[in-house]
């Protein structure tokens, strides 16, 4: 069942051209701009009448809530929270009936998540699905949903499923914010780069061999890595982390770029690997001079950037920058591309240290 692949995170991360296409099919309509969600079209009268919306998922799909908010909050302009299940739970939220509720979910089974659902259920709010497992309780109990259809994720990591809520979730926003006639052009420009991610995600695959060696060479003996990311990429950092710890039993933390300021500043040696998330959108000037604070510390910064960015090669310091060089996408969806290097990364981290990739040591994940 795995092919040529050693293990299924491997085979999962090189099925991501596939199910990034397979979540879009028959719904992303590249010659019409549209997006036409069949699990939604039922309820899209109460769900475009919304005045909040609230994502709840954990971990792994928690990350791609956080993902995608950025470009609901811009497209549909109403307030989002993203909450972690768990927490979500342990606190007594003000759920109301016009509030539209998102659940996502790789398994669909996921307690915590199943809890909030029903409590929000019970408090009158529009539920939507966000599922790759068909027939799940999630699945069942939501009003309305959009399957992933990314087939069954049998390692432990969340790769492909990460990528597919994603782009599910873009979707959905996509197709709520249909009727605004200021967001025509920005729509088309999302609509049309999602038609691209696939074969984007494909290109990104090939920086394996640097992986692999970036991997015997910087990251095989470090105790803890770093990720820092802002703005659209706030998520990958997060997510970054999350793999690291789960699979390589690096011990890590995503940190939101500007906070290096916070605390975060004061433990920056020339060992410590820190992964900044610098590829093109708005904020990039504000993360160039982040990494130059890191650099005047002599920090050992592997930096993502867009494929051509000069920027890097051309700072001069005492070491050489590591950088991984990913193609340009819009700002919304970069984080589609951003996140494969690291899925990469924890994988032959994991891999090099002998580390059972497809099983956790951890029982709850
Ligand atoms: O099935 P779910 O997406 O609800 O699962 C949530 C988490 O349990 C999941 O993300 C888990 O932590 C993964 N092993 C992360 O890689």
């Amino acid at each position: 069942i795995k092919g040529p692949y050693d293990h299924f995170m491997q085979k999962e991360i090189y099925e991501q051209p596939e199910t990034t296409e397979n979540v879009m099919r028959g719904r992303v309509d590249a010659s019409t701009n549209r997006v036409v969600l069949g699990g939604l079209e039922n309820w899209l009268t109460e769900l475009r009448r919304a005045r909040r919306i609230i994502m709840v998922a954990s971990q792994t799909s928690y990350n791609s809530c956080v993902a995608a908010r950025p470009i609901y909050e811009e497209l549909m302009e109403i307030p989002i929270n993203v909450e972690s299940a768990s927490d979500f739970i342990d606190r007594d939220c003000c759920i109301f009936r016009n509030d539209v509720c998102i659940f996502v979910s790789q398994s669909g089974e996921t307690a915590d998540t199943i809890h909030a659902l029903k409590y929000c259920i019970n408090n009158g709010a529009v539920t939507i699905g966000v599922v790759n497992s068909s027939g799940s309780s999630i699945s069942r109990l939501t009003d309305c949903g959009v399957y992933l259809n990314a087939g069954p994720e049998k390692g432990v990591a969340s790769t492909k499923s990460y990528t597919s809520q994603y782009v599910a979730l873009v979707m959905i926003a996509l197709c709520l914010s249909e009727d605004s006639v200021s967001r025509i052009e920005r729509r088309k420009e999302i609509i049309q780069a999602l038609t691209l991610i696939p074969n984007q995600i494909k290109e990104v695959l090939e920086l394996e061999p640097s992986i692999i060696k970036l991997c015997e060479n910087e990251l095989e003996k470090q105790e803890t890595v770093f990720f820092f990311g802002r703005g659209f990429q706030f998520a990958s950092a997060l997510e970054g982390a999350s793999k690291m710890k789960e699979i390589s039993y690096v011990y890590s933390e995503g940190i939101l770029t500007d906070d290096l300021k916070r605390g975060a500043l004061s433990v920056v040696d020339n060992v410590l690997p820190i992964i900044v998330f610098a590829t093109k959108d708005a904020i990039l000037p504000k993360v160039v001079s982040s990494v130059e604070q890191i650099m005047a510390r002599k920090g050992n910064l592997i930096i993502i950037c867009n494929k051509g960015d000069k920027t890097w090669k051309q700072k001069k310091q005492p070491r050489n920058i590591v950088t991984l060089e990913v193609p340009q996408t819009v700002d919304c969806l970069q984080g589609l591309l951003n996140v494969i290097p690291l899925q990469l990364i924890s994988y032959w981290l994991a891999v090099k240290k002998g580390i059972g990739v497809d099983f956790s040591r951890d029982p709850a994940m």
